[in-house]
């Protein structure tokens, strides 16, 4: 299964709560650009200069495990990044690292091999897309920018990071068209993809119209 759509949208919390009651494996692919970044920065490459990225690519060791509950932790050289990787340092580093095609081409293959490996339930930005063109189900997940943001700075608060709001909601649109406007696997719904809107859905009503999409498509 593939779910794809622009940050806020709910793909995450979303997908795990699926996977958990699909029995599928939560895999998300974000947490795996934002490892990446973490890198960069720690190592001061800004993430537009793609011959640098590209050299640190061989020195990147990337590994998930999976904690009771589905929750996904990421390892870094061994080093486990999970609550590291979610600072907005680290999501704006991530969307410029997503842009670059050595960046994801050797992202591709970890992401196809867990595909492989398990039933999974993956979100993204181009699953549906370039990833898992063959996914059974394809969802795209979308919903306005303001209640992204906003869903975003409820989330800081719960963290104890506040931030304010209009740097979020700025933040949630440069980034939205950074990764929609990138020349390699831009964000963008596939042609089969059933797009679904959560503007107006609570938690709980996004949940169930997922479960049906996937149900109606496949013997789950
Ligand atoms: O979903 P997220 O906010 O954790 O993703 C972080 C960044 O990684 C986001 O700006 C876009 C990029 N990304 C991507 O390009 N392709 C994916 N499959 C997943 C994330």
């Amino acid at each position: 299964m593939a779910i794809d759509g622009p940050s806020g949208a709910g793909k995450s919390t979303l997908a795990r709560a699926a996977g958990k009651k699909l029995n599928l494996l939560y895999v998300d692919t974000g947490a795996i650009y934002r490892t990446v970044a973490l890198y960069t920065l720690r190592r001061g490459v800004e993430g537009k200069e793609a011959a640098a990225m590209a050299a640190l690519l061989p020195e990147i060791h990337i590994a998930m495990q999976y904690a009771p509950g589905g929750l996904q932790r990421m390892l870094l050289n061994g080093e486990d990044v999970t609550d590291l990787i979610r600072t907005q340092e680290v999501s704006m580093a991530a969307s410029a690292v997503a842009t670059h095609p050595e960046v994801r081409d050797f992202l591709l293959k970890m992401q196809r091999e867990m595909a492989e490996n398990h039933s999974v339930i993956m979100d993204g930005r181009d699953i549906g897309t370039v990833v898992l063109p063959w996914a059974a189900v394809k969802i795209f997940l979308t919903a306005g920018s303001e209640a992204r943001a906003r869903r975003r700075w409820l989330e800081l608060q719960r963290r104890g990071t506040p931030q304010d709001f209009t740097q979020l909601l700025q933040e949630t649109i440069r980034r939205d068209e950074d990764d929609a406007n990138r020349a390699i696997a831009p964000l963008r719904p596939a042609a089969d993809a059933v797009v679904l809107d959560t503007t107006e859905l609570n938690f709980e009503e996004s949940l169930q119209r997922i479960i049906e999409i996937i149900r109606e498509r496949t013997g789950l």
